[in-house]
């Protein structure tokens, strides 16, 4: 098994970011992410936009991830590629892509499960980055998911809690969006957050039981604050812009490990995980290592390029089911609510 060599491309399109990464017995050799820019006019991803740009994107960053790299198609295992969870229109893309490339090559496909991704990516062969022993807790936060997952082994997890309705990155983007803030908020608002007094403003935290989560309340809250407030002083956001950000943090912080705490405690797990792009935030990270000396946990937090959607974090998966024979068939289909 150690003297395999293996090369894994990895095609990610889920959503709004083009990527491919080619991967080498576990370590990566190139992470290629074309971004879509033309969703920040409109606030948001719009889906049509999205697969237009994909086509446009699939090429040149599959053939900028190679060329990085160092190696030709031909050296090529085996590619793999995010059936679901998506959008639709732009899974269809990277689908249809590999799958070409793949009988083109006549090499083995693999399909990969978007949020196995973010889990496993912390198993990608990295300096510096310790990866967590099973059985662990993995919470997903981005702006698509919120959830938290027990992983007994790679390929055995159980969501054990997940949103209700938004995504935590949604909390902040839409919060961020009443505050006049551009799209992703979640930066600036993280930025802001450092500035200003968490305890400024109080806002309602949702109640829902177990481990689920729920954000759309928060944001109605924040919305209905901001109109009262703005009634009585319509200069209030900008006198007060960092204590606000840092009090939505806070409370979006609250909910988090709340629900963190209440999994450790139920399943007796402390070793925690997390992704996505939201995992990038300085406040959360405080508080989970804050959570290392409260609780006894150790936390685990993937370097930065594999936490956002990335190609790498599927090109891990792809490898680690290349080692299992786990192959896909030319009928496979891409699936938006695939789950775990
Ligand atoms: O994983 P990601 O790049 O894409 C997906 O949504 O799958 O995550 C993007 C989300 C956005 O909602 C963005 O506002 C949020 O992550 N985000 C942050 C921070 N950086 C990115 N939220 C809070 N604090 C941050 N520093
Ligand atoms: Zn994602």
């Amino acid at each position: 098994m150690a003297t395999q060599n293996i090369y894994i491309l990895g095609i990610e399109s889920s959503c709004d970011d083009t990527a491919a990464a080619v991967m080498h017995n576990g370590r990566i050799l190139s992470n290629i992410i074309a971004n879509q820019k033309i969703h920040e006019e409109y606030g948001g991803v719009v889906p049509e936009l999205a697969s237009r740009a994909h086509q446009q994107n699939i090429v040149p960053v599959v053939h900028q991830a190679l060329k990085k790299a160092g190696i030709t198609k031909e050296q090529l295992n085996a590619i793999a590629f995010t059936k679901g969870p998506g959008l639709m229109g732009s899974l269809l893309v990277g689908t249809s892509f590999a799958k070409s490339l793949a009988y083109g090559l006549d090499i083995p496909l693999i399909d990969v499960n978007h949020m196995q991704g973010h889990i496993l990516a912390h198993y990608i062969d990295e300096d510096g980055f310790e990866k967590p022993p099973f059985p662990f807790l993995a919470m997903t936060i981005s702006g698509g998911h919120t959830q938290i997952v027990r992983c007994d082994s790679y390929f055995d997890m159980t969501v054990i809690g997940e949103t209700i309705d938004d995504a935590v990155g949604e909390a902040f983007d839409k919060s961020g969006k009443i505050l006049g803030l551009g799209y992703p908020a979640g930066p600036e608002i993280d930025k802001r957050a450092k500035l200003g007094n968490p305890k400024a403003f109080k806002f309602t935290k949702p109640k829902v039981d177990g481990l689920n989560f729920s954000f759309s309340g928060l944001k109605t809250a924040i919305l209905y604050f901001i109109q009262k407030e703005t009634k009585n002083n319509p200069n209030f956001i900008e006198e007060n812009l960092n204590d606000i950000c840092a009090s939505i943090q806070y409370t979006i912080i609250e909910i988090l490990i709340d629900k963190l705490k209440k999994a450790s405690k139920e399943t007796g797990i402390k070793h925690i995980a997390i992704g996505g792009g939201v995992s990038a935030n300085s406040g959360i990270r405080q508080a989970l290592k804050d959570g290392e000396k409260k609780f006894g946990w150790t936390t685990y937090v993937p370097k930065f390029e594999f936490t956002t959607d990335n190609a790498a974090m599927i090109a891990i998966v792809g490898h680690l089911k290349y080692l299992e024979n786990e192959f896909a068939d030319q009928n496979v289909a891409a699936s938006a609510r695939l789950k775990i």
